[in-house]
């Protein structure tokens, strides 16, 4: 379902609800570390071999399989006549107080994040107001200036939802205040085959995982 975030199209999807308790059990039995504010999951590496391919998960065969679906349905929308390729996945892990800073997601066309637990946080998104961002006046003086100088829009956590959104928008992990752990998936996707710039310009590239 397309729905209109800060003027933008983000892409908001609700999972099988009788698979939400069989997803969140797999996720939080994965191997977990310390992420400075958060856990991440063990599988990201920062030697940049591997890492980063929680898709190739079989217990998660069918998360993934539903995503590559609602790409599909997003790639309709958008008129984009390729297929997108998750080119990479993880997970984190938000414990009660914990929360994730604010950052863009790099190497990819669409970002994603799928919502498996939790009962408090959202994920926030900011986006320069256009009255500020182009001009070096800022009438305001307040520790929320973050809060002024950009547009935002809050998703609350709903376990099994699945949001898309472009990746070039800052976004974090609000603290979770909650009894239970919030863990999100991120996924990001990268149209494969040819793509075609009007005939202008055409870039052919095989995504592989
Ligand atoms: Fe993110």
């Amino acid at each position: 379902m397309k729905q209109e975030v800060l003027g933008i199209p983000f892409f908001k999807f609700d999972i099988n609800p009788d698979k939400i308790e069989e997803i969140a059990k797999i996720l939080t039995l994965l191997p977990w570390r310390e992420n400075d504010t958060n856990l991440i999951w063990e599988g990201v590496s920062l030697d940049g071999q591997g890492g980063s391919d929680l898709y190739k998960n079989p217990d998660l065969a069918y998360l993934f399989d539903w995503m590559q679906d609602c790409m599909a349905e997003v790639c309709d929308e958008m008129g984009i006549p390729n297929k997108l390729v998750c080119n990479a996945a993880w997970a984190n892990l938000n414990k009660k107080g914990d929360w994730f800073y604010d950052h863009t997601h790099s190497n990819c066309f669409m970002s994603s994040n799928y919502f498996v637990s939790g009962n408090s946080g959202t994920t926030k998104w900011y986006y320069p107001n256009p009255y500020y961002d182009k001009s070096n006046i800022w009438p305001f003086n307040s520790k929320d200036w973050d809060d002024k100088f950009n547009l935002t829009h809050e998703e609350p956590t709903v376990p099994g939802r699945y949001m898309v959104f472009p990746p070039t928008i800052r976004h974090r992990a609000t603290p979770n205040n909650g009894t239970c752990d919030r863990i999100t998936v991120a996924a990001n996707w990268f149209p494969t085959g040819i793509i075609n710039s009007s005939g202008v310009s055409h870039l052919n590239i095989q995504v592989i995982q």
